[in-house]
């Protein structure tokens, strides 16, 4: 049984004015470093640095012919053994966590034909990807479930898009070699759908970055970061409202702020470990996290700390050195480290500040002999031109992100809002006219990660600074801190039609915290 249209309605009527939060929300808040709750799992934690890193298998395209490479995933439930011992049960695309990496190359097209066996609609998004609208994974383009018994949306009823279980995505890729990553986008449910599993790699090469020498096969080492709580079973667990994750939106009370886990994954595995040559290595960071920040460092320190390539949509102008770096929930750090200056045997553990106990522990890297090592890391890694901001025209709009209230079936419930409104389909923040470059002011109440779909964008300044530290480069999230202002600059480009852009804790967008832009 569907949601009924007036039910929908009725969930969406803004219950009154926006208020602040209350303070026994706040209560939910965990310390200052990220906006969510603990959620404290019945499992015991399994040792760390004791479980193999494992690398995503990269996947086949099923056919190449003369409109690009052709692959197929199918997303489905799965038993998968994560912490020692127990069986979980993930939705994986093609049954595994992380899913499948793709590897593809700027410029040539590749399409993704998806095919749902969960037992709930799901929906594809390429995060960073520059995509046509109808590809992009609107939160309502839904890939319905095979098994017809299954519940429909009402916006798949309403769209009268009833696809039979499969979709097929179309990626042009015309953009530069990157970090991209693929995870579902349901409307209301994209926090429970990544949660049990629905999240993978996309790795986009060129000839550009193939000509500069950097670390590459095995020295090259994708890291997806993420934090999950387990019950005594071994099966994951989320304060949905719905545990069904098929009709009631959003978390239980006191989980509005972000589901916050208590066992770190990387790659799927709990704090694992991985032996690496004397060498230099590219570490790709994402954190895949609901809604957990990352400030990442090596203890002890490789003598050059991080050297940061790139960044979300791409490589730096220059490398930039960083002893740590700071990671809000998307975002993708592209890093060298240089393990050849540590003595052989050494135990190099990737720590994180932001927390103390197993979760300040991410993973851990045993640095055997000296290796022989041609990779290089030049001065010059690519050419990025500052957007004009400053000719006549150039639109400059205020986006404010705020808690508020909503009615859900006469219920008041917390939410999260853009410019005081809920999520909708039919309401556009802004109408930016094709190839025009606006400036967005950004203003937050607390840590909203804030993502812009199609193009990335550059940071102007943060209140009265210049850019961060991690704000070089081309971005297509940004770590907005509490009662932060920011300026990011835009330039819309690729493709006409209906985006969105929204808080990437998947709580807060879940919890209405998203809105559109039409490129017109
Ligand atoms: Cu990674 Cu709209 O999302
Ligand atoms: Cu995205
Ligand atoms: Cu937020």
């Amino acid at each position: 049984m569907a949601l009924s249209r007036r039910q929908f309605i009725g969930r969406l009527a803004m219950g009154g004015v926006a208020a602040g939060l209350g303070f026994s929300f706040l209560s939910g808040v965990a310390g200052s470093t990220s906006t969510g709750r603990s959620l404290v799992g019945g499992a015991s934690l399994p040792g760390l640095f004791i479980q193999p890193l494992r690398i995503p298998p990269v996947l086949a395209p099923v056919r190449s012919d003369g409109e690009g490479d052709h692959y197929e995933i199918t997303q489905r439930v799965a038993i998968a053994e994560i912490l020692p011992g127990l069986s979980t049960t993930i939705w994986g695309y093609n049954g595994i966590f992380p899913g499948p990496t793709i590897e593809s190359r700027s410029g040539r097209p590749i399409s993704v034909t998806h095919t749902n066996e969960l037992p709930v609609p799901t929906v594809v998004h390429l995060h960073g990807g520059r995509t046509p609208p109808e590809h992009d994974g609107y939160p309502s383009d839904f890939v319905l479930p095979v098994d017809r018994e299954v519940p429909l949306p009402f916006h798949a009823i309403e769209s009268g898009d009833l696809s039979n279980g499969q979709r097929i995505h179309q990626y042009p890729l015309e953009q530069p070699a990157t970090t991209l990553w693929y995870h579902d986008h349901r409307m209301d449910f994209t926090g429970p759908g990544v949660w049990r599993g629905l999240a993978g790699f996309h790795i986009i090469r060129d000839e550009e970055e193939d000509a500069l020498g950097l670390p590459a096969g095995v020295r090259e080492l994708p890291l997806m970061i993420v934090d999950r709580s387990f019950d005594g079973d071994g099966s994951l667990l989320y304060p949905a409202i719905d545990p069904t994750a098929l009709v009631e939106v959003g978390v239980s009370d006191g989980f509005e702020a972000g589901v916050l886990g208590d066992v770190t994954l990387v790659n799927g595995v709990p704090w694992p470990v991985v032996g690496v040559e004397g060498a230099r290595y590219r570490l790709r960071f994402l954190n895949a996290a609901n809604a957990r920040r990352y400030d990442l460092r090596l203890d002890p320190p490789p003598p050059n700390g991080f050297v940061q390539i790139g960044t979300d949509g791409g490589l730096l102008a220059q490398p930039v050195q960083h002893d740590h770096i700071e990671m809000a929930p998307a975002q993708r750090f592209d890093v060298i480290v240089d393990f050849s200056g540590y003595q052989p045997g050494t135990k190099v553990t990737l720590v994180n500040d932001f927390d103390s106990g197993p979760m300040g522990q991410v993973m851990r890297f045993i640095v055997g002999a000296r290796a022989e090592d041609s990779s290089r890391i030049p001065d010059r890694l690519t050419t990025i031109e500052p957007l004009d901001t400053t000719s006549a025209g150039v639109i400059t709009r205020t986006m404010r992100f705020n808690s508020g209230h909503l009615n859900s079936n006469n219920r008041d419930r917390h939410s999260w809002l853009i410019n005081g409104e809920p999520f909708s389909p039919d309401v556009a923040a802004a109408r930016p006219a094709l190839d025009s470059v606006e400036i967005w002011r950004l203003v937050s109440d607390f840590h909203h990660p804030i993502h812009v779909h199609l193009n990335p964008f550059q940071v102007l300044s943060r209140g009265l600074d210049g850019p961060g530290p991690y704000d070089i480069g081309w971005k297509d999230t940004i770590d907005l801190r509490p009662f932060e202002n920011a300026a990011i600059a835009v330039r819309f480009d690729g493709f006409r039609g209906r985006y969105v852009f929204h808080c990437h804790n998947l709580e807060h967008e879940d919890m209405a915290m998203m809105s559109n832009f039409v490129v017109t």
